[in-house]
């Protein structure tokens, strides 16, 4: 079953090489005669100017407010380093310093939404969806159970269900002797991110409860099935209906916890959070956080680093294929299964875990007799081929460079406003590049991450 696809898979990357190896070619030859106007950039390639700036890009500091620059970034040769207990008590320090400018002002928009921490033995964390959570609450059960070896080593199932019995809601954590963690991101970020697992990735409960009241509001006159199935909201809708539900006190709209800005859950003002963790930096500050916890024997950089991308993809793909591409799923009455893994595989390419350049992996004729093991197995080829580019940690970036180019300019000025807490409390930069880039000119590249049909050179040669 498997062999003939791979056999076709290679066949592709050689026509690939040869295709592109062409049309370099031809441009060198008509750039070297110069008999028609240089083009600016080669269209062909993905490493154009954006890529210089999503590695330049910085999601904020910790010692101060200075604006990212477009200019990449010294390589810094010095190895990653635990963040240390002074960069942590200077985060907490910018909260309070943050929180006691605020106060007097008067409140806008809603009001505080709902949140719950989690308490083991003398930790409290504040569970903020899409900021590593899901591997916290591992920490954490790992810690209260006494279990021994290395942290990673274990399966932990439904974390959200085993940890359930930790969950305290709103309460103000016993003040002394505990250790309070919360982990923050930034907001365009964290919003985009959202978008993705929750509206662009196939799954039918989240189309249900997310994206129908998201396609109801910012689509009134769209057809049935649109609405029924809600599956094609784009971001500049979603944008839309965000706002609405964030600045309009009469909005009947529920909003939800993944997408309410991280400064409205988790009371900072009230509580003293001793360590604030930054998704950005997610590593590097869960490690020292654990240093700090004298639990650093549980997990070091490179186990880290080998099982957290690889975990994530395979989760996704199993749910799909366990739940999605069942016969008799939802979905199927919205998308065919060819569309369903195109988005989950993009998904998985915007997250970072799969090079840009990996190709969705089946022919049509191939979907229908894949099967989960087959489809992990070419996940995992694709992930060993990805380790050798370098820009894959800059997928996410450019992804969300895309998704932000198709929202009006005054609906990102919105959005600014809305996170305004958000940039003051955590430190984060209010005009991003990648979301308010110089002359509001978005440079995209050829390559689309949210076209599931990848780009004009897939379907020159498939
Ligand atoms: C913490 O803040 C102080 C004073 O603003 C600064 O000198 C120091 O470099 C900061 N330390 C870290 C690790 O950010
Ligand atoms: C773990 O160890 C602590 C102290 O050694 C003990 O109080 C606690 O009951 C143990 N918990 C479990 C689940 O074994
Ligand atoms: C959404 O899907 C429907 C049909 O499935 C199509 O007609 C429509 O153009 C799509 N809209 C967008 C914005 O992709
Ligand atoms: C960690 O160990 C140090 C030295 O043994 C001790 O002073 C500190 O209180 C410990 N911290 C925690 C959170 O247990
Ligand atoms: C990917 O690489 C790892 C480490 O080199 C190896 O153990 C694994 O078998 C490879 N996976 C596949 C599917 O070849």
């Amino acid at each position: 079953m498997l062999a003939p696809i791979l056999r076709r898979l290679r066949w592709r990357r050689m026509s690939l090489w040869l295709l592109v190896m062409a049309i370099v070619g031809c441009l060198g030859f008509l750039i070297f005669t110069n008999q028609v106007p240089v083009l600016d950039e080669d269209p062909l390639s993905l490493k154009t100017k954006l890529k210089e700036a999503a590695k330049a890009f910085s999601w904020g500091s910790d010692d101060d407010h200075q604006p990212p620059s477009l200019q990449p970034p010294p390589q810094s040769p010095q190895p990653r380093q635990p963040t240390s207990l002074q960069a942590f008590q200077n985060r907490s320090q910018r909260v309070r310093d943050a929180c006691s400018a605020k106060s007097g002002s008067a409140a806008q928009g809603q009001p505080p939404f709902p949140y719950h921490s989690l308490y083991v033995r003398s930790m409290s964390f504040c569970a903020l969806p899409k900021t590593g959570t899901t591997f916290w609450k591992w920490i954490l059960y790992y810690v209260d159970k006494n279990m021994t070896g290395p942290l990673l080593s274990h399966d932990y199932g439904d974390i959200h269900k085993l940890t359930r019995y930790m969950e305290k809601a709103d309460r103000l954590p016993p003040s002394d002797g505990f250790k309070n963690i919360v982990f923050v991101r930034e907001p365009y970020a964290r919003l985009f991110s959202a978008y993705v697992d929750k509206l662009f990735t196939p799954r039918w409960e989240n189309w249900q409860r997310l994206a129908q009241p998201a396609m109801a509001y910012a689509r009134p006159g769209a057809s049935f099935i649109n609405r029924r199935c809600s599956h094609n909201v784009t971001f500049s809708e979603f944008v839309r209906f965000f706002i609405h539900g964030e600045m309009d006190r009469d909005a009947r709209v529920k909003r939800n916890e993944h997408f309410v800005p991280i400064s409205h859950q988790c009371n900072f003002c009230g509580i003293g959070y001793d360590f604030i963790g930054r998704q950005e930096r997610f590593a590097e500050d869960t490690l020292g956080i654990l240093r700090q916890l004298n639990r650093s024997d549980i997990l070091t950089f490179s186990a880290l680093d080998e099982h957290y991308e690889v975990y994530f993809m395979d989760a996704l793909i199993k749910y799909h294929f366990e739940h999605e591409l069942k016969k008799i799923s939802a979905t199927f009455r919205c998308m065919s299964a060819e569309q369903i893994l195109r988005r989950m595989w993009k998904a998985v390419q915007i997250r970072g875990t799969l090079s840009a350049e990996e190709f969705f992996p089946l022919a049509r004729s191939d979907i229908q007799g894949m099967t989960l093991e087959g489809f992990l197995l070419m996940a995992h080829l694709a992930y060993n081929r990805s380790a050798s580019d370098k820009d894959r940690q800059h997928n996410t970036a450019q992804a969300l460079f895309e998704a932000y180019s198709t929202v009006p300019l005054h609906d990102r000025q919105l959005l600014r406003q809305i996170f305004d807490d958000d940039f003051k409390l955590f430190g984060y930069e209010p005009n991003h590049p990648l979301v308010f880039p110089p002359e509001d000119e978005f440079d995209l590249p050829y390559y689309r991450y949210f076209d599931i049909y990848d780009s004009f050179l897939y379907t020159s040669i498939v």
